[in-house]
């Protein structure tokens, strides 16, 4: 824990005392929306005694209070109220506007090239290859018409060999196991197909069928990729192989969860991942997008938003953790919106919580773990469970917090204040997460009926998650809110990559 004792600690005690925590949020964060060519840093005040004071003054009211006292100023922290949820939608759609005029500003907006909504009525064999991370699928996906589809596919590991081995042996290896799955399901390799290209690493796309890899990550270091089109790339290994397989599109997974949802329902307008990271994609019609110079062949095309990496602390309700979480991170005032809505965060917001209720003595006697001290550690499944937990001593928050994380012993008051915090970190996350769909259909201008696809963990597994984000799509839209659909949508890197190899061949 070297980032909480050095300079993280200050921060926490002005938002803790003073509560203006907001102002310290907007300077710190000041240098992330001016961009990266001011590279001097707005550092936060420090308050001249920091935590000491305040944590006196609980310590006189007595065990109960304490735990009250303290859960009301994190729920004064934590709560989004309506309103503000509503001046949140107003900037979002301001910026989205900003972001499809011109490039540079918080939301990228990116043109994805998908300018088609599938009819349903597509039928045919398709593949699509979806390389996430250390693994990658093969996937076949032959399309029945009338909205129903049937899928096979197979998963392969990519080993930390192959992640440093040369391109053009990752390729090959692509290839390879394409070819060997297609031989697997007795695939007649004569008939041509198309294939949809899931490539989740940072790319810039000029076309559909084409996009350059900006830089790898995930552990991937393969020479001869970087600045090379990962299309051409693939292409190149699968005709080496004489493989009759067309490279039709590349795609982004959220993308993809939008057209595979709107293959079965078409008032499908938007597409959402909620999982380890969040990001959403919908129909815009191009006349709306100023920054595009290419043709209008349809009207309309998706919409990549990048929405993550939406910041602006004069609206969102970032607390003094969230500045630490921000600051001790490997992007640091990069992806503010993920970082307060995506399953990579939210037990890493509890974490910091908890730590800083330990450090006043308010928590365990005081009395924190090694586990609970690893960045980390406190994981968003762990949350989950705590959430999920009814029972009258929360004797599985109990088990979370001892067994697996190692805390000494801990009283049922200090699980009801554990319970509490993950509550407020996740009902926050869905209430945010309701905003930024709740600025999307304001944006589209489809208040009247419209469907949204939601996949990724988060959505899919988080106790009351849905619910959350319906009660405050409620607070901001009224009556209007209930013409909102959410969905879980499935499989947008396979079934989404292959719809749209499909159907723009
Ligand atoms: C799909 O096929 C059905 C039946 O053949 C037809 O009635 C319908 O118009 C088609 N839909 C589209 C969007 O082409
Ligand atoms: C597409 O999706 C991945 C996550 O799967 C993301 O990391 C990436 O930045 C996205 N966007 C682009 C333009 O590549
Ligand atoms: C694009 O095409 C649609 C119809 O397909 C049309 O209504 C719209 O005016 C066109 N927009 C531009 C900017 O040409
Ligand atoms: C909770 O967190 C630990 C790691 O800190 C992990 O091993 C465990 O599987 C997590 N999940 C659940 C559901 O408890």
């Amino acid at each position: 824990m070297v980032a909480w004792n050095d300079n993280i600690t200050p921060v926490f005690a002005f938002g803790l005392t003073t509560g203006i925590a907001l102002t310290a949020a907007t300077q710190y964060l000041l240098t992330a929306l001016v961009g990266n060519n001011r590279k001097q840093i707005v550092e936060v005040p420090v308050p001249s005694e920091p935590l000491n004071g305040h944590s006196l003054v609980r310590k006189e009211s007595g065990i109960l209070t304490q735990h009250t006292r303290s859960l009301l100023r994190l729920e004064k922290e934590f709560t989004v109220s309506g309103q503000r949820l509503q001046t949140l939608v107003r900037h979002m759609v301001q910026e989205m506007k900003k972001g499809l005029a011109a490039d540079g500003h918080q939301l990228k907006m990116i043109p994805s090239f998908v300018v088609r909504r599938p009819t349903g009525n597509e039928t045919g064999s398709v593949l699509a290859l979806d390389l996430g991370g250390s693994n990658f699928r093969v996937c076949e996906v032959y399309l029945e018409g009338q909205g129903r589809l049937r899928m096979r596919h197979r998963k392969y590991v990519v080993g930390d060999d192959l992640k440093r081995a040369s391109g053009r042996v990752l390729f090959d290896f692509f290839a390879e196991k394409i070819e060997g799955f297609l031989d697997e399901i007795g695939a007649d390799k004569a008939i041509e197909r198309n294939l949809g290209f899931t490539f989740s690493f940072p790319v810039g796309q000029p076309a559909l069928a084409q996009g350059h890899l900006l830089h790898w990550n995930k552990g991937f270091q393969c020479e001869g990729v970087v600045n090379r089109d990962v299309v051409q790339l693939l292409a190149e290994a699968l005709n080496r192989r004489n493989l009759k397989i067309k490279v039709t599109a590349l795609v982004n997974d959220t993308v993809g969860t939008l057209i595979s949802h709107a293959y079965t329902d078409p008032q499908t307008h938007i597409g959402v991942i909620l999982g380890t990271g969040t990001n959403a994609a919908y129909f815009e019609r191009i006349e709306e997008i100023g920054k595009w110079t290419g043709p209008n062949e349809t009207g309309e095309m998706v919409i990549n938003t990048e929405w993550g990496a939406y910041c602006e602390p004069s609206v969102l309700p970032i607390t003094p953790y969230d500045l630490a979480l921000d600051r001790a991170s490997t992007a640091p005032k990069m992806q503010i919106f993920e970082k307060m809505i995506s399953g990579m965060y939210l037990g890493e917001i509890v974490r910091y919580v908890l730590l800083d209720l330990i450090s006043t003595g308010e928590l365990f006697k005081g009395r924190g773990s090694k586990k609970l001290d690893t960045p980390y550690n406190f994981e968003t499944a762990n949350m989950s469970r705590i959430e999920r937990d009814h029972s009258l001593e929360l004797s599985d928050t109990k088990a979370v917090l001892e067994d697996i994380l190692g805390i000494p012993t801990t009283s049922i008051g200090d699980r009801r204040v554990v319970k509490t915090v993950c509550e407020l970190v996740g009902t926050r996350a869905a209430r945010l997460s309701a905003a930024g769909i709740a600025a999307i259909v304001t944006k589209m201008n489809r208040l009247d009926a419209c469907t949204v696809a939601l996949d990724g963990s988060v959505f899919e597994h988080y106790p009351h998650f849905a619910n959350r984000m319906r009660d405050a799509l409620r607070e901001m839209l009224g009556i209007t809110a209930e013409n909102i659909i959410l969905e879980l949508g499935r499989d947008g890197s396979g079934q989404g990559a292959a719809l749209i190899a499909a159907i723009h061949h």
